[in-house]
């Protein structure tokens, strides 16, 4: 060891839920060198940046976070922290960040941070280490235990995309759809509840494009994990996100009538309602065929709270174009659902395409398609209000006596009472607003 050996680490996730599982993986790594986790990024001798390529705006601050890090964590014999930046804008401009951050000593991409404890090593001695390889499979071999875990814990099941919409990083930095192992998944599964989980969130870019063979060998879809996760008796909560459309078989969908444990929340993202915007986004699914799955979802599982993502002002988009995005919310009444500007992305098709759309449109756009999720939203929770339901206990709230935590349609719940982070209480609901409801503890 060097006298430079970090000992303190502070990881900081930009990203989706992946990234957050990817950020909490690495701190699992670095605890098992022996470093400790240190809350306030100044006092942290390494800083992990864990970045987010998916928009502009999410790129543009790894820059200015490295920046403010040199600025604030300077030490008074003038050493700034070891800054490691992983993610994937490490995977997508690894060599770039390199050339223009001379601070920056560790680039990962999201397929090697395994790797990160000897790239760590390596740069405490002086050095600087680029790892943007994609090997298949090696990195969950090489991660430690899961150990400690809240009551809610994420689980990578699968990774990558092949879909390429046209407007998306993902399948340029992390690579081709990868299905994690059954047996792994049942183990990882276990050790989290061991760890305190009650319930899990599978996660994949594509998660219903998982597909494995489970202990007799048979050909199982998600649905089929999520039958053999349900045996595992603590756990009483599954979830998965984010599912494509083309792969929610029918398994899937009559899971959600038969499996006890697979919550009554879909997030299943159809980005525009126009057939022409979704074409030329290479979505390979039409606003009918859409509207159809959520119909058959709806058919078993009544009660789905139904989620979505929308880009407003994909290349092209007409305001007729626009009109067809709010007639398919009308259609659909999202419980919740997340919209975002089209963000040209440096290599995608979408990039170069013509009629690329003016700021102050897609400003106006986004602000309308807002006010309709609202909307929904708020309908949604007022149409909750009278409920029992369970909540699981996730957080403390502000006021002294307050709990946090998760309906089984994943509705935010606040309540006062007794009780204790990882409970499942039961809860009446009286009151909605579009992000939160105010539950009574039933005695
Ligand atoms: N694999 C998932 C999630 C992809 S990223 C899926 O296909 O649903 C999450 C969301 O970010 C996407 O659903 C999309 O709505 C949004 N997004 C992706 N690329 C974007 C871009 N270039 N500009 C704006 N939003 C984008
Ligand atoms: Fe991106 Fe489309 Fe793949 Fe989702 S399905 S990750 S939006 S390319
Ligand atoms: Fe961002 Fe990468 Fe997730 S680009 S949304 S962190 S897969």
């Amino acid at each position: 060891m060097t006298a430079s050996t970090p000992r303190t680490f502070h990881v900081k996730s930009f990203g989706c839920q992946m990234n957050v599982y990817d950020g909490e993986r690495m701190a699992e790594l670095l605890a098992a060198e022996g470093m400790t986790a240190a809350d306030a990024r100044e006092d942290a001798d390494l800083v992990v940046l864990n970045t987010c390529h998916i928009r502009e705006k999410a790129t543009e601050k790894v820059y200015s976070d490295i920046g403010r890090i040199i600025k604030e964590g300077r030490r008074e014999d003038g050493s700034v922290p070891l800054i490691a930046v992983a993610g994937c804008v490490a995977q997508a401009e690894g060599e770039e960040i390199m050339a223009r951050a001379p601070a920056v000593r560790v680039v990962v991409g999201p397929q090697a941070y395994h790797r990160l404890p000897a790239m760590v090593a390596e740069a405490a001695a002086g050095g600087r280490a680029t790892e943007t390889d994609m090997p298949a499979e090696a990195k969950f071999a090489a991660l430690p235990k899961r150990r400690k875990v809240g009551a809610s814990a994420f689980l990578t099941v699968q990774e990558g995309c092949d879909k390429f919409c046209t407007y998306c990083v993902v399948p340029y930095t992390r690579g081709a759809e990868l299905s994690r192992p059954y047996a792994d998944l049942v183990a990882e599964a276990r050790a989290l509840v061991e760890g305190g989980a009650r319930e899990i969130t599978l996660l994949g870019q594509n998660v219903n494009a998982w597909a494995g063979e489970d202990e007799r060998g048979r050909h199982v879809g998600l649905a089929g994990l999520a039958e053999a996760l349900g045996q595992i008796e603590d756990l009483t909560r599954i979830r998965y996100t984010t599912s494509h459309p083309m792969d929610m078989d029918d398994a899937l969908i009559e899971a959600h009538g038969s499996n006890p444990k697979l919550m009554p929340f879909l997030h299943l993202p159809v980005q525009s309602g126009s057939d022409r915007v979704l074409k030329a986004m290479n979505r390979s699914h039409s606003a009918d065929g859409y509207l159809r799955i959520l119909e058959r979802v709806r058919a078993v599982r009544p009660d789905i709270a139904l989620s979505g993502d929308f880009i407003v002002g994909f290349p092209g988009e007409t305001e007729a174009e626009f009109a067809e995005t709010l007639q398919i919310i009308d259609a659909a009444r999202y419980a919740q659902a997340f919209s975002f500007k089209y963000s040209a992305r440096p290599g995608t098709p979408a990039a170069t395409m013509d009629g690329q759309i003016a700021p102050e449109v897609m400003d106006e756009r986004l602000q309308r398609l807002h006010a309709a999720l609202q909307r929904d939203s708020l309908a949604f929770n007022k149409a909750s209000v009278g409920r029992r339901c369970a909540v699981l206990v996730e957080r403390k709230g502000r006021h002294a006596g307050q709990w946090l935590g998760k309906s089984p349609w994943l509705q935010s719940v606040h309540f006062t009472g007794d009780a204790a982070l990882g409970d499942l209480v039961e809860v009446d609901l009286i009151e909605a607003g579009p992000n939160s409801l105010s539950g009574r503890l039933v005695a």
